[in-house]
């Protein structure tokens, strides 16, 4: 189940309740349902193991890309490319030098048009640019997940609708 916790204004967390990965496969698909998506940048916090390149790969595959899904643990970035739509998957983990961020050729990637999804922000030393939506996952004692939505910009408030949307649904449906 997408369980939603609450409903604010604008700007402050909203939170939803990721039983298992088909919670997170339903709500990745709600996420890639709205068109303001192709130009975002989105933050995924949280720690090893939270489930953030899961949502990811639910995401991608849920946009048509249907090969697979590397973490980008090692390459820091992976691209993907459908017709009309760039997209990079960033992973900074082992991002060990900051300052290489304009050399790699980064700064442009985030300059250019696309959707730009980012796992360990903080670990880009401040280089990134402001996000549209900053999702945090965070592992429960039973292992559900639950995931923080903090939306930064009108795209993000609009990721954010489509999520809550799709939460709505579900805990009508049932
Ligand atoms: N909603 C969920 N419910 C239960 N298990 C999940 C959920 N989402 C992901 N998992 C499980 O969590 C594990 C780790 O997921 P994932 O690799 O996506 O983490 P990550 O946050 O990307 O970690 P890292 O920081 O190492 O990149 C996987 O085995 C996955 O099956
Ligand atoms: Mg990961």
């Amino acid at each position: 189940m997408i369980e939603n916790f609450g409903r604010h204004h604008a700007g402050i967390v909203e939170t939803l309740s990721l039983d298992d990965e088909s919670a997170t496969a339903r709500l990745a698909v709600a996420l890639a349902g709205e068109p303001a998506l192709c130009s975002a940048v989105i933050e995924l916090r949280g720690e090893l193991g939270a489930g953030k390149t899961t949502l990811v790969r639910y995401l991608l595959q849920a946009l048509g890309i249907t090969g697979r899904i590397k973490s980008p643990t090692y390459a820091v970035v992976e691209p993907y490319e459908l017709p009309g739509l760039h997209i990079w998957h960033f992973d900074f983990y082992r991002f060990a030098d900051p300052g290489e961020f304009a050399d790699a050729g980064f700064r442009d990637i985030f300059a250019s048009p696309g959707l730009k999804l980012v796992e360990w922000p903080q670990q880009a030393g401040g280089y990134l640019p402001r996000a549209d939506l900053v999702l945090e996952l965070t592992v429960q004692l039973d292992e559900r997940r639950q995931i923080g939505l903090t939306p930064q910009s009108a795209i993000g408030v609009a990721l954010c609708s489509r999520a809550l949307a799709a939460s709505t649904n579900l805990d009508s449906a049932t």
